[in-house]
């Protein structure tokens, strides 16, 4: 028996000097150590052996399991570090690689006018004033001097909702809203900005949806020179010192008088070219005193209290100081378009 012990010892050390990975250490392991392993199998013997050799037999076998498992654990601790610096090598970070840089969006060209319109007009104390998209009839129409069935309806295709609401033609209506929100108080200085709707075919200079910039001042004594200087003021910030404008008389339901105003041309600087049509001229937005009805029904007295309003259209004015020659480059998010207004 002791000699079947030792040779065990030596088979298995033997044997162990061949194993190349965990799953032949693990065979090895079960062979001669196992429950059924040849270990087990020399000792079922045990039993016959005589009362002095058996603590003999007994040391030898412990020694032998105690050598074999020894082995095992020296080549499992020695598969464990490869398999550690296997990992490591493959999970290895390069930090030497160049990132990978964040792309960062920029303003839209319409939010960006939006932004400098805002400035100029904050500059001169007004407040930016919000309104809804989806508006009544009666601030988008009758409370703007426009009853029902006013042929001036017509100029403002409309996306009626219900007979009662509609996509709001215009940011007049915020006006109204805004008077009626200050009761009777002045001064009222307002700015306002947001997107508007028309039942428009859409082309070059024409959409279904576009955006306009209100303004809208009351107080006592507020006179058309005022919003003459005013408007004077705007156009030299937003299209440099040496713009000039015109006031051609115009009509608007809900302004007495009216006014279409023009700016010298920013492309030839008034000496005609081909976008002012050599008039060296450009229409940029609509304005007048404000009609006293409109002012009677927010709730100011017109003979006391008096005021101006403009409307301008956002696109046009983006197009006519950034030479863009069609509408829709606005709306298709063509990103080639987008990156040209860049800015800090
Ligand atoms: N709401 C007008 C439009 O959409 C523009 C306009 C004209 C607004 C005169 C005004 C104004 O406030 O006084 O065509």
């Amino acid at each position: 028996m002791k000699e079947r012990l030792v040779s065990l010892q030596n088979a298995a050390l033997a044997e162990l000097e061949d194993v190349a990975n965990p799953q032949e250490l693990n065979e090895v392991r079960v062979q001669y150590l196992g429950k059924k392993g040849a270990l087990t199998e020399i000792l079922r013997g045990m039993g016959q052996l005589s009362a002095e050799e058996r603590p003999v037999i007994g040391q030898l076998a412990n020694d032998v399991r105690a050598a074999i498992e020894g082995a095992l654990a020296e080549l499992q601790t020695k598969f464990d570090a490869e398999e550690t610096n296997r990992r490591l090598a493959q999970e290895k970070i390069d930090v030497t690689l160049a990132g990978r840089a964040p792309e960062t969006g920029t303003l839209h060209p319409l939010n960006w006018v939006i932004q400098q319109v805002e400035d100029i007009f904050v500059g001169m104390g007004y407040i930016v004033a919000e309104g809804p998209e989806v508006e009544r009839d009666y601030y988008n129409f009758e409370a703007l001097n426009l009853p029902k069935n006013h042929p001036a309806r017509d100029m403002q295709d409309s996306f009626y909702i219900t007979d009662e609401i509609l996509l709001r033609t215009h940011t007049s209506p915020v006006q109204v809203r805004t008077m009626e929100k200050m009761h009777g108080e002045v001064p009222v200085k307002i700015i306002c900005p947001g997107k508007v709707y028309r039942r428009d075919n859409d082309d070059a200079t024409h959409s279904h949806m576009f955006t306009q910039i209100e303004g809208l001042v009351i107080d006592k004594n507020v006179r058309m020179s005022d919003l003459k200087g005013t408007l004077l003021q705007f156009v030299q910030e937003m299209f440099g010192p040496e713009t000039q404008i015109r006031l051609r008389p115009s009509f608007f339901p809900f302004t007495e008088p009216s006014a279409e105003v023009d700016v010298t041309c920013c492309m030839c600087k008034g000496n005609g070219c081909r976008v002012c049509k050599q008039s060296g001229w450009l229409e940029i937005l609509g304005s007048g005193m404000v009609h006293p009805r409109v002012l009677e029904m927010a709730g100011y007295d017109p003979n006391e209290y008096t005021g101006f309003a403009f409307g301008m259209g956002v696109e046009r004015i983006a197009m006519l100081k950034y030479g863009v020659d069609d509408i829709r480059h606005f709306y298709t998010n063509d990103l080639r378009f987008l990156r040209q207004f860049a800015h800090d």
